[in-house]
C-alpha cells in the first residue's frame, strides 16, 4: 500500500483502510477464540460503521453487535440477518424497543426497569439479559464497563428480581451477556468474568447462547505486547465445553469484537501545514486534521504511532504533533521522536481504524475526512468529502 501516493491522489485528511488486515484479523479470531464448534462473532459496529466495511465483515461470517436502533438498521441494511444481530440497549426509549421487536432483532436488556416494560409489552417473548460480572478491564478507566461503577448492566444481586419479572411475563431468557470493557491486553480478567458468567448461566434453563462481549485489545504503543489470543482461546474452549456438559446441552458461545477487527487496518493521513518552534525549543507540527477527526488522544490520552511517510529516512527530532482545532487538547502526540518533518509532509497516524472516524465530529464546522478502502491494487472511495453546501442544508435555512 503506497500511503503517500494515496494521500496525493485523494487529498488529506483521509482515512485509509486495508481490507487485507481486516481479513487477517477475522481469520485470527476464528482460528484462536473461535474454536468451540458453535461460536458466533458479532462485529461491534460502533468501532467503524462505514457500510462498505460493515458489508465486508458480514460477508466474512460475522453478525452484528448494535447499541443503537440505527446501528440495528445499518446492520440490516448491510446484509446481516435479523437473527444475527443483538441489540444491547442502554437507556433506550419505548419506541426503540418496539422498533427492535418489529425488525425481529433480539434485545439485550441491562436494567430491571426496561425488563419490566419489555415484559409488559411482549409477554412470552425471548430476551437476553446483560449482567455485570463484577470485574472490569480496559485500556483506560473510561473503557471499563464491568465492575461496581458501571452504568450498563443488571447486577448479580438482582438475579432474583430478574427471575421474578421473567416469570410474571413468561419471558424466555435465551441469552446472558457480559462485556467487561474495551481494549484489554491481558487474559486474567476476561477469564475470571467468564467463570462468573458461566456459574450464573446455570440459573437459566432456556439458554441458547452465552455472549461474553468484546474488548480484545491491540497494542498501540511500542511497550505493549500483543494479546495472547491463542491461550485465551484454548482456555475459553475448555471452560465452555465443560460448562455445556454440566448444563446438559451444547449452546452457542458469542463474542463481540470491534476494535480487534478494524483498528490496525486504519490510517489517518494528514498533511503538515505549519511548523512552529517555541523560544523554549518545542517544535509544534500543525496538521490539516484535528481532534474532531480522531478524538482518542484528547479524550483518553491514547497513543497512536505516527510515521512521516514523506521523509522516512530523515534524521530524528522531537516534536509535538497537533491539529487545527481551537482547543488546547488538540494533540496527536507530545514529545515524539520522528523522522524530520517539513511543511507539506504527509503523516500517517496509525491504528486509527477503530473509534476514529466513528467518533469524528463537525466541531468548529469542519468537514469530515474522506475514507478509502484498499483491497490489494484496488483503491476506492467509500466516503466522499462533504461540501459546505451539503452541511448547511440540514439547518433548514
Ligand atoms: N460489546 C459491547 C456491549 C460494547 O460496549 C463494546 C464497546 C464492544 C462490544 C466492543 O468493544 P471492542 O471489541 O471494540 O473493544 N471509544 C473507545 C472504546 C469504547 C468501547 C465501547 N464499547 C476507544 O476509542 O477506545
Amino acid at each position: 500500500m503506497n500511503i503517500e501516493k494515496i494521500a496525493e491522489q485523494f487529498g488529506t485528511p483521509l482515512y485509509v483502510y486495508d481490507l487485507e488486515i481486516i481479513q487477517a484479523r477475522i481469520d485470527e479470531l476464528f482460528k484462536t477464540i473461535g474454536t468451540y464448534k458453535n461460536t458466533q462473532f458479532l462485529y461491534a459496529i460502533k468501532a467503524n460503521f462505514n457500510p462498505h466495511i460493515v458489508r465486508e465483515i458480514i460477508t466474512r461470517g460475522c453478525g452484528i453487535d448494535a447499541v443503537s436502533i440505527d446501528e440495528v438498521r445499518l446492520g440490516l441494511f448491510c446484509g446481516a440477518k435479523a437473527e444475527n444481530i443483538l441489540f444491547t440497549e442502554n437507556n433506550i426509549t419505548d419506541d426503540e424497543m418496539h422498533e427492535s421487536m418489529r425488525l425481529g432483532v433480539l434485545l439485550n436488556i441491562g436494567s430491571l426497569s426496561r425488563l419490566e416494560k419489555f415484559g409488559m409489552a411482549y409477554p412470552g417473548s425471548p430476551v437476553c439479559i446483560r449482567f455485570n460480572p463484577n470485574i472490569g478491564a480496559g485500556s483506560h478507566t473510561t473503557n471499563i464497563t464491568g465492575g461496581p461503577d458501571s452504568k450498563f448492566e443488571i447486577s448479580f444481586a438482582e438475579v432474583d428480581a430478574v427471575l421474578i419479572i421473567a416469570k410474571k411475563y413468561n419471558l424466555k431468557i435465551i441469552g446472558i451477556h457480559e462485556h467487561i470493557g474495551s481494549g484489554w491486553l491481558q487474559i486474567t480478567e476476561p477469564l475470571l468474568a467468564l467463570n462468573t458468567t458461566l456459574r450464573l448461566a446455570h440459573t437459566f434453563p432456556d439458554l441458547e447462547f452465552v455472549d461474553v462481549g468484546g474488548g480484545f485489545g491491540v497494542p498501540y504503543s511500542p511497550d505493549q505486547n500483543r494479546l495472547d489470543l491463542k491461550t485465551l482461546g484454548e482456555k475459553i474452549q475448555t471452560r465452555f465445553t465443560n460448562f455445556c456438559t454440566a448444563y446438559g446441552r451444547d449452546i452457542q458461545l458469542r463474542f463481540e469484537p470491534g476494535r480487534y477487527i478494524v483498528a490496525e487496518s486504519g490510517h489517518l493521513l494528514t498533511r503538515v501545514n505549519t511548523l512552529k518552534q517555541s523560544p523554549e525549543g518545542k517544535i509544534f507540527v500543525g496538521t490539516d486534521t484535528g481532534m474532531n477527526h480522531l478524538v482518542r488522544v484528547a479524550m483518553y490520552d491514547s497513543y497512536h504511532p505516527i510515521v512521516n511517510v514523506s521523509n522516512s529516512e530523515g534524521h530524528t527530532k522531537t516534536y509535538d504533533i497537533v491539529g487545527n482545532i481551537c482547543e488546547c487538547a488538540d494533540f496527536f502526540a507530545r514529545s515524539r521522536e520522528m523522522n524530520e518533518i517539513r511543511e507539506g509532509d504527509i503523516l500517517d497516524i496509525q491504528i486509527a481504524g477503530a473509534y476514529g472516524m466513528a467518533m469524528a465530529s463537525h466541531y468548529q464546522f469542519r468537514d469530515l475526512p474522506a475514507e478509502v478502502l484498499v483491497d490489494g491494487d484496488d483503491v476506492k472511495v467509500i466516503r466522499r468529502r462533504e461540501s459546505f453546501e451539503e452541511r448547511i442544508k440540514i439547518f433548514n435555512i
